[in-house]
């Protein structure tokens, strides 16, 4: 088992690496290291979702940086200031429809910033001797997408051919190969797993099931893409952060893992379900509610199905998913309806004041406190 003490995660004030950063420090007794959250606050970045363990945490084991990923000199200076051991690499631009109505972000952020931060550990992390330390460790977190697109049958594997289909998958696709290529050329010790779609707590309502349930909550029109036939493979959010948490300690240098929920459904399956669920704890009428399902204009270039082959991290190190999908879509709608000041916040704009208020850009990327 790798011990850990120093670990960067990056993008830790959006979705999934919120949650995993939570359940280091909230759930896991086997961590007792710090945690270094290097965010650069864009729309996705939410610092209220980790306000509460600043108090117990702050400035003890968990520290906020607010930095950009594309910055030489932000990652090098956390790099220095934190003697960081473990990469655990969240931090992209990670909506497939504003991928296609912006691809540059996505370039930006999933090439350069993920080549940033792979030169910058192959920078710091040597020996004495100069040879690359193989106590340390670069994880990087992508996506089934860069897998392309599959039929009525077959699942993705680890060893399925690369064909991503929207720039979004393309700019992780790039990401997956310089990892690899960084472990292959110099020796840097990496792990990557490529995860089905997630949903739980603190996702940004642009996703299909934040967005559904808040429609729902708000009596909302439903958008449904094309014909609502398209499969996803979802898998709760505290699931793929217990399998990250996993391959951290018992990954094998330069593997990649699949991580799923072996749980596909048509969109349009979701939406029913969605609104059985959030209907009961709301109070609602569903029947009314299905009458709000609205077929729209399709994505251009829509992947119809993925499903991941995740027997690989099943067998090798004993992960596998802990809850159902309709317990944790209930727990999810149960979190959507619980915090509607972080919503409040989002619709106002309000959750974006506090890097105004707080920090100055500084020229080399990162936020200096006023
Ligand atoms: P998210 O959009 O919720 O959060 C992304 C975070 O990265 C935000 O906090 C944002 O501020 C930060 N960020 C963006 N650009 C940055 C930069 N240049 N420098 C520093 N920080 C920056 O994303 P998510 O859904 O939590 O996804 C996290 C990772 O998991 C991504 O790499 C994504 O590709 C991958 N992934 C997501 C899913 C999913 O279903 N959401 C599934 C599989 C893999
Ligand atoms: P999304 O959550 O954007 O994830 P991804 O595109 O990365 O899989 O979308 C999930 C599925 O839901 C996808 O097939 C597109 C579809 N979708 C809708 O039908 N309506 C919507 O409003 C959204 C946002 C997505």
């Amino acid at each position: 088992m790798r011990s850990l003490q120093n670990v960067l995660v990056t993008g830790g004030a959006g979705f999934i690496g919120g949650n995993f950063i939570r359940v280091l420090l909230e759930k896991t007794a086997e961590f007792s290291g710090r945690i270094v959250n290097l965010d650069a606050l864009t729309y996705a970045g939410n610092r209220a979702s980790l306000e509460d363990l600043e108090g117990p945490y702050g400035g003890k084991r968990y520290f906020f940086e607010y930095g950009d990923i594309c910055s030489r000199a932000a990652v090098e200076g956390v790099f220095e200031k934190y003697r960081i051991d473990t990469v655990v690499h969240f931090a992209a631009e990670s909506h497939v429809d504003r991928s296609i109505l912006g691809p540059e972000a996505f370039i930006k952020t999933n090439v350069m910033g993920t080549f940033i931060l792979l030169d910058t550990a192959r920078k710091y992390w040597r020996d004495s001797g100069g040879a690359l330390r193989q106590d340390v460790l670069f994880h990087h977190i992508s996506t089934d997408e860069v897998y392309g697109s599959l039929g009525e049958t077959g699942t993705f594997s680890e060893t399925s051919a690369y064909d991503p289909r929207s720039p979004y998958s393309a700019s992780k696709a790039a990401g997956d190969h310089l990892v690899m290529a960084y472990h292959h050329t110099y020796g840097l010790p990496v792990t990557l797993s490529n995860c089905s779609n997630n949903y739980g707590p603190y996702q940004f309502p642009e996703k299909f099931i934040p967005l559904s349930i808040l429609n729902i909550l708000e009596g909302k029109p439903l958008p449904v893409y094309g014909d609502g036939r398209n499969i996803r493979d979802w898998l709760y959010v505290e699931d793929h952060t217990r399998a990250v948490w996993t391959i951290l300690r018992q990954g094998l240098r330069g593997e990649k893992y699949n991580i799923g929920g072996e749980n596909e459904w048509e969109n349009i399956k979701v939406l029913h379900v969605l609104i059985d669920i959030a209907a009961r704890k709301a109070g609602l009428d569903p029947e009314k509610l299905r009458g709000s399902i609205t077929y729209v204009t399709d994505r251009p270039g829509h992947d119809r199905r993925y499903a991941i082959d995740c027997s690989k991290i099943k067998r090798e190190l004993g992960w596998k998913r802990e809850l159902g999908f309709e317990e944790a879509l209930g727990r999810t709608v149960d979190w959507y309806l619980a915090n509607p000041g972080w919503i409040e916040g989002i619709r106002t704009g309000d959750y974006q004041k506090w890097i105004e208020q707080n920090y100055e850009k500084r020229e080399d990327g990162m936020g200096e406190l006023r």
